[in-house]
């Protein structure tokens, strides 16, 4: 297999540097372009065109066009979901070239890029094909002498602004839905991230997707997504990322009234107790945090460990994280890759700073970068951590986890909402009863319990508190698509 760094693999995977707009691959009106940076070595890829205003102007005049006009609004429901499950068949067709281009540019190993990244998107449109011609309103009881039905109608053009971290499946997490409902798309992909993206919009065209219902404009957030978060012409807004961006996004939507929904960070507990199943949870502790390289926005990162099993288990802990595998993205056997960016790498170290400076807190393992070129760190366990220290409360999103120590389920509970944030959380206990009043008592948008990172495109996922709203996946992002139209009909 080709190395991270052997450059005439990355020329040849590298099709498309192009905006996508209104079905045709065209230059920045400004002819700007940025570079792509191979985290694996640091080194530029490639330049991809620079969509700011007058771009994001021209996708949403193309995305209006194509809702309104065209074949995309004739479309019946079920050949929408036909549409959908051509995209999903194209991707996995083109399994191998996506892991390969997606490793590349996010730095996540080549097994992970290939066994969950590439067919969690596909299955995410394959879900939502199912869904398109069920999209079912209903028959109301009203008094009088009165038909009452409802339609679930698009919501129009919306503008979807991605991280990262997951860059096809967030992209999957938020076409494969816009498409099912009616919706044409405005989608910014992340500017450290936008090599996948441009390749899904060839496999667009050749799913036959109508030209203008799937815009793809990569750029910064500051130029094109805010642009996108005040356009006029824009009727939503769906945002995952940082709380702080949420803020700016929600604000620039108020001026038109948009409709928003927000997947922010986490700082999630994953709270193991004396008479868990040991070796899993362990096992769950690592996958809850060095999964991704900590790059995940429900990461388990304050490791809640009851008192009568917290020193082993945390010995136990370190030292598997020891043997994490970490390097080169595209070596099958590499367990963990790259940070995604230069500037992610350093925020990361920065913590790991921050916690050795704490006095209470101890590196149980890692605490550095692994080699001198590339964005690699080492796994790096804290343990004495309290809730109360930096590196428990701010979200690092790198491979830095908190252990804590708790006395009893009450303490946990209080201890494990005590965050801003609220999107997901563990528990591994074998006493079932326990399990669930657990689950019933955290705040956050999803508990695991005896598992963590389990997720189902059928399944919702999203957050309380500053963690967001609105829930992606599932039927429950039907809603964040479609609005609801109640009509009435005089039967006297
Ligand atoms: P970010 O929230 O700034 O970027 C995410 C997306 O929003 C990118 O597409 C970016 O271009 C866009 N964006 C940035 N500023 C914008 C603006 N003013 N208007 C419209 N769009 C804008 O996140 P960033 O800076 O990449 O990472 C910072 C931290 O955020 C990370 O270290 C991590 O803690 C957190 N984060 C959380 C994610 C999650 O999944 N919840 C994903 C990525 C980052
Ligand atoms: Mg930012």
């Amino acid at each position: 297999m080709a190395t991270a760094t052997a450059p005439g693999a990355v020329g040849e995977l590298i099709r498309q540097r192009k905006l996508f707009i209104d079905g045709e691959f065209v230059d920045a009106q400004s002819g700007k372009t940025f570079g792509v940076i191979n985290p694996g070595t640091g080194a530029e890829m490639c330049r991809v065109a620079e969509a700011d205003k007058a771009d994001i102007d021209a996708a949403t005049k193309a995305a209006r066009r194509a809702f309104e006009s065209g074949p995309y609004p004739k479309m019946s429901n079920r050949d929408r979901g036909r549409m959908l499950s051509r995209i999903a068949a194209l991707i996995m067709e083109n399994r191998e070239e996506l892991a390969r281009l997606e490793s590349l540019d996010n730095g996540k190993p080549i097994g992970e890029t290939m066994n969950v990244d590439i067919p969690a998107s596909a299955a995410t449109f394959e879900y939502y094909a199912g869904w398109a011609d069920k999209l079912e309103g209903s028959v109301i009881p009203v008094d009088g002498n009165n038909l009452n039905y409802t339609r679930l109608e698009p919501v129009g053009v919306v503008g979807q602004i991605i991280p990262w971290n997951f860059p096809l499946l967030m992209l999957a997490w938020k076409i494969a839905p816009a498409i099912c409902g009616g919706n044409t798309i405005v989608m910014k992909p992340a500017e450290q991230t936008p090599l996948s993206a441009l390749r899904f919009a060839e496999l667009c065209a050749e799913a036959g997707v109508p030209p203008g219902v799937v815009n793809i404009v990569p750029g910064f957030g500051e130029t094109a997504g805010a642009a996108i978060s005040g356009h006029p012409d824009i009727d939503k807004v769906a945002f995952t990322g940082e709380w702080k961006t949420g803020q700016i996004i929600m604000r620039a939507a108020a001026g038109t009234l948009k409709r928003i929904s927000l997947e922010l960070g986490g700082k999630s507990p994953n709270i193991v107790f004396d008479d868990a199943d040991i070796p899993s949870a362990i096992a769950g502790a690592m996958g809850g945090i060095f999964f991704n390289a900590g790059e995940v926005c429900c990461a388990g990162s304050r490791l809640f460990v009851q008192s009568g099993i917290h020193k082993e288990f945390v010995q136990e802990f370190a030292h598997q994280a020891n043997s994490i595998k970490v390097g080169d993205p595209l070596d099958e056997t590499t367990q963990q890759g790259a940070q995604v960016s230069k500037e992610q790498f350093e925020k990361i170290l920065g913590y790991i700073d921050i916690g050795k400076n704490e006095d209470k807190a101890e590196l149980a393992c890692g605490g550095e970068r692994v080699g001198d070129t590339g964005y690699f760190i080492r796994p790096t366990i804290f343990d004495g951590v309290t809730n109360d220290m930096r590196i428990a409360r701010e979200e690092i999103f790198g491979p830095v986890v908190s252990a804590i120590d708790f006395a009893d389920e009450e303490a946990v509970i209080a201890e494990g909402n005590k965050t801003m944030y609220g999107l997901a959380a563990g528990v591994w206990t074998k006493d079932i009863k326990k399990a669930h009043r657990v689950a019933h008592g955290l705040r956050a948008g999803t508990v695991w319990i005896n598992t963590y990172n389990a997720f189902d495109a059928a399944s919702p996922f999203g957050g309380f508190k500053y963690s967001g709203f609105g829930r992606e996946n599932g039927k429950a992002a039907l809603e964040l698509y479609t609005q609801v139209k109640s009509i009435w009909v005089n039967m006297d």
